[in-house]
């Protein structure tokens, strides 16, 4: 018997579905075929996720009506580049893709945000599709349309928002994730736990994530379409969803993005969390609890940059403003609130949550 599906309706500009179920890659044509009139479909993928899924993907948009051509980069955040994108953006021309047919993205993050440029400059505009296989990607960046690349002084520099099409989220891709990738999308659906839902929160207290990822995926899911839907723009509510990214962020930068998203946030949050309770912004305690989930979960929870370097590096934060900087503050698990503070406050900010490793 065919899995039942769950479907989150995004009220954004265009309206999309989200559906989430096991075994959806081998019905990802129909599900497609639902929001888009079968036409040319350019799956855009990358080199570890071809192997795993493309033949699926290709047969089912296939047996929908679709005609496919393929594109394949080397795996890697490496690959998200201005290169790669002119790459994707010369096959798509080659292939001579019009604006009635669309791009499908089969993968984590990285494609997802690539091809998902690629659709929005591509003739200026043509629909894509998101199909994500990572834990990351299907919690958080397969929606809310925002596509970008890294430039050589940062990251996702250049982008634009394009909302896609349709999301397709095969929750069995999540089930056998490297330990690691698995970490690092379990940091952003415990920051969103955090955020909005101790229930969510509380489904990662547990050593087996393996038989909630549905619901996980869902309820992330469902919170960040609300917030999408209100501010598509990430001109203000839709920045709460940087719980723990600004000292997130600027631990990325410090190691030169060697250390992954999902486990940046998770050291960002936690110094966050616990300068919130030390200063008295919290309602209730939480720090030692947030502290314990993320551990349980294989993230990390201190970093070796001291407080002034990440302020330093967090001067280019998209969330600050002259001389104030917007942050997200834990008031306690489920419950959030953002608080504008000078700049030069940072580093104590940051120091009143610090941990010795
Ligand atoms: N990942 C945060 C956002 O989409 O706004």
């Amino acid at each position: 018997m065919a899995n039942t599906i769950q479907t989150i309706p995004i009220k954004t500009q265009p309206e999309y579905a989200v559906s989430i179920a096991p075994g959806l890659l081998d019905r990802c044509g129909g599900l497609i075929a639902s929001a888009l009139a079968p036409c040319r479909a350019a799956v855009i993928t990358d080199s570890n996720v071809a192997g795993l899924y493309l033949l699926q993907v290709e047969d089912s948009l296939r047996a929908a009506g679709f005609a496919v051509c393929v594109y394949i980069f080397p795996a890697g955040e490496k690959s998200k580049n201005l290169s790669t994108l002119s790459q994707v953006l010369e096959f798509l021309a080659q292939e001579q893709l019009t604006r009635s047919d669309c791009v499908v993205a089969l993968g984590g993050g990285v494609c997802g945000d690539m091809a998902g440029f690629a659709a929005g400059c591509y003739l200026r505009g043509v629909r894509y599709v998101q199909l994500p296989t990572t834990l990351l990607s299907a919690v958080d960046s397969s929606v809310g349309g925002k596509t970008a690349v890294d430039l050589r002084y940062g990251k996702n520099l250049a982008g634009l928002f394009l909302q896609p099409s349709a999301v397709v989220c095969d929750t069995d891709c999540l089930k056998t994730l490297p330990p690691l990738e698995r970490a690092n999308g379990a940091a952003e659906a415990i920051k969103t736990g955090v955020l909005s839902d101790e229930g969510l929160f509380t489904l990662f207290d547990t050593d087996d994530l393996t038989a909630d990822l549905g619901e996980i995926v869902a309820r992330c899911i469902a919170f960040k379409g609300s917030v999408v839907e209100r501010d598509e723009l990430d001109n203000g509510l839709r920045r709460t969803l940087n719980l723990g990214h600004t000292a997130g962020h600027a631990i990325e930068k410090c190691s030169g993005y060697t250390i992954h998203h999902g486990h940046a946030v998770a050291a960002g949050l936690s110094i966050i969390v616990r300068a919130a309770e030390a200063l008295g912004w919290t309602e209730e305690p939480c720090a030692k609890r947030i502290c314990a989930v993320l551990r349980r979960n294989s993230l990390p929870t201190g970093t070796e940059y001291s407080p002034q370097t990440l302020a330093s590096a967090a001067l280019a934060d998209k969330k600050r403003r002259g001389d104030e900087i917007a942050l997200v503050i834990p008031r306690k698990i489920g419950k959030c609130e953002m608080k504008t503070v000078p700049v030069g406050e940072l580093a104590s900010i940051f120091a009143a949550g610090w941990e010795d490793r």
